[in-house]
């Protein structure tokens, strides 16, 4: 009979070595056939379409390092079809370790496998395509020897980890995003407690507008972990809103299209809805049995600029006059919202109610989701 391949030779010794261990259920052994032993080549073509038909990227060199064999999915995944016997330690076009840098052929985990001819576990990849795609990966090369221990080659399985890196990838971005949203967050409870230190006069009217400012950012948090990054004005309005709402005829009435708002712009809306409806409920609309809020919203879009503009109208409720102090509520309104998000309000101080006229730029987005959202604004 002739020399197995060393392929062939590697799969006999592992099977010499689990008969020596005790019988496995889930191995059936090949029964003897009348039919003669296949040859050798026979044997390497069977072996050869045993590792075709893996899902695993698996290629072979000989001791030098020379590619010998590569299945269908090493091909794939190096997206490149070398030809045997010519490229060294691996099929890929090019190679990157796993911080970026390129990772030369002689230095691939195949290289270190055969160089030192020890086995490779797990070690990190990347493969550069011939037309730019990356594919990271973890190698296992093993050595492998023929039946007196000479290194007669080695046998290397890439395993395509992109899926994971991807995860990897998110899990990354929303971590940095959540420390963003804390170090924003911690930033705006100091200065609402500074402020608010500021315009109370008793302590309990510090400790009544601290905690409610904070809840109302909590609501708002709140929107934003349940609906995910954004959260629409529509719901900004009714979280501080609805409250309100005593079922009397036309008390709280909202207009617009369906606007979403990255977390920023919604902590930020949410506060400023927060401090409106906090004045109406003092001072306004919201103080007296009849009362009634009217806020109507639009978005424009020209070529550059996306704005929402909406319109806060109060009525029917006790006469009002251009009050003589200004406290939280203004300053929100003036400073603010113009220093976090680059909105404009204006305030007027109506006898039969207050209205405020508020522009708020948007990022643009693409058209789809902003389609048919124009709104009557009355
Ligand atoms: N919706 C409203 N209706 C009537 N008056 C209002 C309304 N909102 C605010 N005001 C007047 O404007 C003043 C300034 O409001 P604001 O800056 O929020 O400070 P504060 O609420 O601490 O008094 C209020 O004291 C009140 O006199
Ligand atoms: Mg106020």
């Amino acid at each position: 009979m002739d020399k197995p391949g060393f392929l062939e030779s590697e799969f006999k010794r592992l099977v010499a070595t689990r008969d020596d261990g005790p019988a496995d259920d889930n191995v059936v052994p090949f029964s003897e056939s009348a039919r003669p032993p296949p040859n050798r080549q026979e044997r390497e073509r069977r072996f050869h379409a045993l590792l075709n038909a893996l899902p695993a990227a698996v290629y072979t060199t000989d001791a030098n390092g020379l590619v010998t064999y590569y299945n269908d999915a090493a091909a794939a995944l190096w997206g490149n079809r070398p030809a045997l016997g010519q490229q060294e330690w691996c099929g890929s076009h090019e190679m990157l370790s796993p911080d970026g840098m390129p990772l030369p052929h002689d230095q691939s985990p195949m290289a270190v496998a055969i160089k030192e001819n020890r086995p490779v576990r797990g070690l990190e990849g990347a493969t550069l395509r011939p037309d730019g795609t990356c594919v990271p990966w973890l190698a296992y090369p093993t050595p492998l020897h023929d039946e007196d221990g000479h290194l007669v080659g080695a046998v290397n399985m890439l395993v395509d980890i992109t899926e994971r890196k991807q995860i990897e990838e998110q899990q990354s971005l929303m971590v940095r995003e959540l420390h963003h949203r804390v170090k924003n967050t911690l930033a705006t409870v100091q200065a609402i407690m500074g402020s608010t230190a500021r315009s109370a006069e008793t302590i309990e009217e510090f400790k009544t507008a601290l905690i409610a400012r904070i809840g109302s950012l909590a609501r708002t948090h709140r929107l934003l972990t349940d609906d995910g990054p954004t959260v629409s004005f529509g719901d900004i309005l009714k979280n501080e809103l609805d409250a309100f709402d005593d079922g009397s005829e036309g008390r709280i009435t909202l207009t617009g299209p369906e606007v979403k708002l990255s977390s920023q712009l919604a902590v930020s809306l949410g506060m400023a809805v927060h401090e409106l409806t906090t004045n109406a409920a003092k001072f306004g609309a919201l103080s007296m049995y009849g009362g009634k809020i009217d806020v109507n919203w639009a978005i424009t879009i020209e070529k550059t600029r996306r704005t929402l503009t909406f319109n806060w109208v109060e009525s029917s409720g006790p006469e009002v006059s251009e009050p003589l102090r200004h406290g939280f509520g203004s300053r929100l309104l003036d400073f603010v919202l113009p220093g976090q998000i680059q909105a404009k309000a204006t305030v007027d101080y109506r006898r039969e109610g207050v209205q405020i006229h508020c522009v708020v730029p948007l990022p643009l987005e693409d058209e789809s989701d902003t389609a048919d959202t124009a709104c009557d604004p009355r």
